[in-house]
């Protein structure tokens, strides 16, 4: 055991983590670094650490004391009905904390459900437990139940929410805890216990040094650093929300301005519509007239249409004349041909009567000589009867 004293520790999870700094445990975090560098346990161990604000206290006392002790955590890191299920961010976040940190400690983080991992210590090994998993009352009597046998002789074991707001089960646990055993507690900061159920040589020497003194100042000390965490977070909060009312004046300039855009880009939409409007007008103008112009074309059309069919027909006609005259001079021309015969025939006729005319005006000539030649020898008188 060391000299109690109260100290002012830097908490260097905190720099990886900011939510350390505003955890339900964080009001407990100097006491239990104290604490540490005036028991100098060689064993700690952790039910339920979450992202470590209690587990990385305990680190901080152990590094900055240089105390010859191990430390485990164990959780399954996935959460639990009261902590609400989370990811993996968290277990990383743990991870990497005790990687920047806590490297040259014996830290051990063991992921795994409390009960599976009772088997990987000996009873009476443990100097301290720090039981902080789900706030049932079955849930904290079960983990104190199962995990006392590993608690040394005159160990403690701590119990977060004790003091509950929230009025969980343990609460009521810790009030039969007190019946039975020694034990030391705190109000504030949802109350944390220690409990002697294995002997208390280590309460009387806090006793010895008027330890219940100095819980109240470390609860003073932890209610002032709330309120002081209070008012730097309302004044962060009216600095943020400064900035939160600057940006969204900005924000109100640029979406005045992007109205103002946005109206432009109406009226010129609109002023657009307008002269399609007007352009539709006009061409339904055309349309129309268009309109009209194919039906007059319609109609010229049907009218040239029923001319062809009246030319057509009058061709035809024309054609079925042609034809039936062709028909007429081809009968004439038979008929010609036949007359031409005829003509022929009679021009033959002609000839042998012209030449039988010839021949018989030569004898008539011959006779008519002949009877000349008789007048002037008178011979003959009346020869030329055979001519009637
Ligand atoms: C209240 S939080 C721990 C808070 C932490 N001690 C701190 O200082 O911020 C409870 C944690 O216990 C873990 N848990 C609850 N029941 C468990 C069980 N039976 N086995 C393993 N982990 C458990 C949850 O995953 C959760 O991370």
């Amino acid at each position: 055991m060391s000299k109690w004293k109260i100290s002012e520790p830097v908490f260097e999870a905190d720099y990886k983590n900011e939510k350390l700094r505003i955890a339900p445990w964080e009001g407990h975090r100097i006491f239990a670094y104290d604490f540490l560098q005036f028991f100098r346990p060689n064993k700690i161990l952790e039910l339920g650490t979450h992202y470590g604000c209690s587990f990385f206290a305990f680190c901080q006392s152990v590094k900055d004391f240089k105390l010859d002790t191990e430390l485990y955590a164990i959780d399954t890191w996935r959460g639990d009905e009261q902590a609400g299920l989370y990811g993996e961010e968290v277990f990383n976040t743990v991870k990497d904390t005790v990687n920047d940190s806590f490297s040259d400690i014996r830290v051990n983080l063991i992921r795994r459900t409390f009960d599976e991992a009772l088997d990987l210590f000996e009873d009476n090994s443990i100097d301290m437990i720090h039981i902080d998993g789900l706030h049932t009352y079955e849930a904290v009597s079960h983990d104190f139940l199962t995990w006392l046998p590993k608690l040394k002789e005159n160990g403690v074991i701590l119990f977060h929410d004790v003091f509950s707001p929230a009025g969980y089960g343990s609460n009521r646990y810790w009030k039969e805890l007190k019946e039975q055993f020694s034990y030391l507690e705190f109000r504030h900061s949802w109350g944390l216990g220690l409990l002697f159920p294995k002997g208390d040589h280590l309460l009387k020497k806090m006793m010895e040094i008027n330890i219940e003194d100095k819980i109240s100042l470390y609860q003073y000390k932890a209610l002032y650093e709330f309120e002081q965490i209070k008012t730097k977070d309302l004044s962060n909060m009216v600095l943020q929300r400064d900035i939160a009312i600057k940006s969204n004046e900005e924000m109100i300039i640029e979406r005045d301005q992007s109205l103002k855009d946005a109206r432009n880009l109406i009226k010129s939409k609109t002023d657009a519509f307008e002269a399609a409007e007007i352009m539709i007008k006009e061409r339904d103008m055309a349309l129309v007239n268009s309109e009209y112009m194919i039906k007059e074309r319609d109609e010229a059309l049907s009218k040239a249409e029923n001319m062809i069919k009246d030319r057509d027909e009058a061709l035809a006609s024309a054609e079925s004349m042609i034809i039936e005259r062709d028909e007429l001079i081809k009968n004439m021309e038979n008929m010609i041909g036949i007359k031409d015969n005829e003509l022929r025939n009679i021009q033959e006729e002609v000839k042998d009567l012209k030449e039988q005319f010839n021949e018989l005006t030569l004898k008539c000539e011959e006779n008519e000589r002949i009877i000349e030649s008789y007048k002037s020898k008178k011979i003959i008188v009346n020869l030329k009867r055979p001519y009637k």
